[in-house]
């Protein structure tokens, strides 16, 4: 049986050296207050147990990693209508890129980019009486904690600074792929990605990726196992935007990452892995996050090939 507590700490004492490495996030006021050399990571397994390594009570808002359930979210809603606004492919640009959008007519490369998240949160908006309760209450009981917010200095924050993103989604309503007022969608978004959260509990939260679709938490069935197949496939190819091969690469595993300097990673019918560091490189990715995560999957020699 394979010892994760050991492959954890191993894994700690391997990134040392790049705690310091890279920069927090400095285009959203409340992120830069975020402090270099913390690290967590937390696996979690598909038959109920939890290891951790590092600063496991750390809280963070999950930023993009919010993606992953506002998709999954809208794939219980409506499948085929959300693959007519967003697509599939990889973007090959940085995660707030506005160019593609203006010549692929408003349609996101990807759910994963920002343009493809905010679209699908219009999507999801449209469906939901209360979207900010609604899924908050999704991760407290995916998380197992009852008591996870929203930092709404985060979210206060990011809606203030929001000038990109509200560019992204104007331009999506000039080409008629918006349905809501697009401020209320933003004020949405931005309160998805300010749900703060630890890594235990982030692994926890996603797990239902390693566990074809079901979440043993919340004892729900958030995906069938062919949707769970899909989206794993896409956090494969786009999960990173334009580091996705770079990750695929060392690490071989499915994820999302976020500039709290989280990412997500998962080994379908093992389990769920979560990490935090908040030095981030030139692409808005975790520097120690993915040194670690490379180092986890040497160890374990369970990449998904
Ligand atoms: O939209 C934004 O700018 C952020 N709230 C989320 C961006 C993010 O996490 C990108 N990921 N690496």
């Amino acid at each position: 049986m394979t010892d994760y507590q050991a492959v954890l700490d191993t894994t700690l004492s391997h990134i040392q050296p790049l705690l310091l490495s890279g920069k927090v996030a400095d285009y959203i006021p409340a992120l830069a207050e975020q402090k270099l050399g913390q690290f967590a990571m937390a696996l979690h397994t598909i038959d109920g147990k939890t290891y951790t390594v590092g600063d496991c009570q750390a809280r963070f808002t999950v930023q993009s990693v919010s993606k992953v359930m506002t998709l999954t979210m809208a794939l219980q809603r409506y499948e085929d209508e959300l693959w007519q606004r967003v697509g599939k492919e990889p973007s090959g640009t940085a995660f707030n890129s506005l160019t593609q959008l203006e010549f692929e007519n408003g349609i996101p490369r990807n759910p994963f980019i920002n343009a493809g998240a905010i679209v699908t949160c219009d999507a999801l908006f449209s469906r939901l009486g209360a979207p900010i309760y609604t899924m908050l209450e999704q991760y407290r009981r995916q998380s197992g904690n009852d008591k996870v917010v929203i930092n709404k200095k985060v979210a206060q924050s990011e809606f203030e600074h929001r000038f990109r993103n509200a560019a992204m989604a104007y331009l999506m309503k000039s080409f008629g792929n918006f349905t809501n007022e697009v401020e209320e969608v933003l004020w949405c978004y931005f309160n998805y990605c300010a749900i703060e959260i630890n890594c235990a509990e982030l692994a926890r939260t996603f797990s239902y990726l390693s566990n074809q679709g079901y979440c043993a938490q919340s004892q729900q069935q958030l995906l069938s196992a062919k949707q769970t197949k899909q989206l794993n496939s896409l956090l494969f190819t786009s999960g990173l935007y334009d580091a996705a091969g770079d990750f695929a690469y060392r690490v071989g595993m499915p994820g999302k990452s976020g500039v709290s300097g989280t990412i997500i990673a998962v080994v379908p019918g093992k389990f769920t892995v979560a990490v935090w560091s908040p030095g981030l490189d030139k692409f808005g990715n975790s520097v120690a996050g993915i040194a670690a995560l490379e180092c986890l999957s040497e160890q374990l020699n369970t990449a998904i090939f």
